[in-house]
């Protein structure tokens, strides 16, 4: 044993000379490791006489004890340099805004869909669908379009070369639900339709919503009393609604929905072009013709359809005065409806 300290001398200056973390490792096995010096040294105690075991043994762990200390005391020297050095390399600036994923919003026009949707389901309506590329039948002549109504017009409609046509309006969505489901039924469409116009307030691609209720004792009441209080619920405000007398093929009678102006109350305003008055929807009791072309018996059911512009109750409600806002993308515009709330 004479040796021992000679050699506890001899590990403790290689572990003072280890400079980085790797090398104190290989000190340590060096010294410590299954067949490291000292523990070799523990292995041939066996050589020795039981008398001289215990004490011999005593010092080789007493030595093991020191090395393992001054081992852990120069990984801890080391790891703390270590993490200083790479401090002072790198310059990381902490003030820097992070490169995390933003969320994302809803548009306003989906916004204001899905805000209809629950209002209107709310009120006992389900939600139809119908596609966007339609037939002469559904989009006009099952709505009771004679054959020489301007509207089929090319210069409203897009026409594919077959003869098949983007929808001009929800409408179709009628035809469809009536002929899926049958009567009675209450339904409200929300869609995107198709018009060869473009300006400040008319995109060639816009939103609809077509409204229909079909059942033994529906009538004009019924209808403007569900419009009546899906504008106010819609806006969240008392609001006055008047109906005028209008045409469409696929209602008699027909009127415009208007409601008062809800940027001036109804005190005229630019928006309402000073009438106090903004017209919001198209409505009236279903044509016997289409209830006849969608298989349902006229002489027993009555129904009410409306059709409202969704990019126009959404320009109302969150206050946009361009309708092509809605459409280019701009994510200036876009994030101030970043949330997903309606
Ligand atoms: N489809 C009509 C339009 O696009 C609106 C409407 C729908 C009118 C339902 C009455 C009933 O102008």
């Amino acid at each position: 044993m004479a040796d021992l300290t000679a050699l506890t001398r001899q590990a403790l200056e290689e572990v003072a000379r280890s400079t980085d973390l790797a090398a104190l490792e290989e000190t340590r096995v060096r010294w410590l490791g299954k067949k490291g010096t000292l523990t070799e040294r523990l292995k041939s105690l066996g050589a020795l006489s039981a008398a001289e075991r215990p004490a011999a043994g005593a010092l080789i762990n007493e030595a093991k004890e020191r090395l393992q200390a001054a081992i852990e005391a120069r990984r801890e020297t080391l790891g703390r340099e270590e993490i200083e050095r790479r401090l002072g390399a790198g310059r990381i600036d902490v003030t820097l805004p992070g490169r995390g994923e933003e969320l994302g919003g809803l548009h306003p026009v989906t916004k204001a869909r899905l805000r209809i949707e629950t209002l209107f389901r709310r009120a006992g309506f389900d939600v139809a669908s119908g596609p966007e590329i339609e037939d002469d039948f559904h989009n006009f002549g099952a709505l009771n379009f004679t054959p020489d109504h301007p509207a089929r017009a090319m210069h409203d409609t897009f026409y594919f070369p077959d003869g098949r046509l983007l929808r001009t309006h929800t409408s179709p969505v009628q035809i469809r639900a009536l002929r899926e489901r049958g009567a009675p039924l209450a339904v409200i469409a929300p869609g995107r339709v198709y018009r060869c116009d473009s300006d400040m307030t008319h995109s060639p691609m816009f939103h609809q919503l077509e409204g229909l209720a079909v059942g033994e004792n529906i009538n004009f009441a019924n209808m403007k009393a569900v419009l009546h209080g899906f504008l106010q619920a819609f806006f969240e405000r008392d609001l006055a609604m008047r109906l005028r007398p209008s045409f469409f093929p696929f209602t008699e009678p027909s009127a415009e929905v208007d409601m008062s102006c809800v940027f001036c109350d109804g005190k005229g305003c630019r928006t309402c072009k000073h009438t106090g008055w903004l017209e919001i929807s198209g409505c009236g009791m279903v044509h016997p013709n289409v209830l006849r072309a969608s298989g349902v018996d006229p002489e027993r059911y009555t129904g009410y359809a409306f059709g409202a512009g969704i990019d126009r109750l959404a320009m109302l409600r969150y206050g946009v005065n361009d309708l092509r806002l809605f459409f280019e993308n701009d994510l200036r515009f876009l994030r101030q409806f970043g949330s997903f709330g309606a």
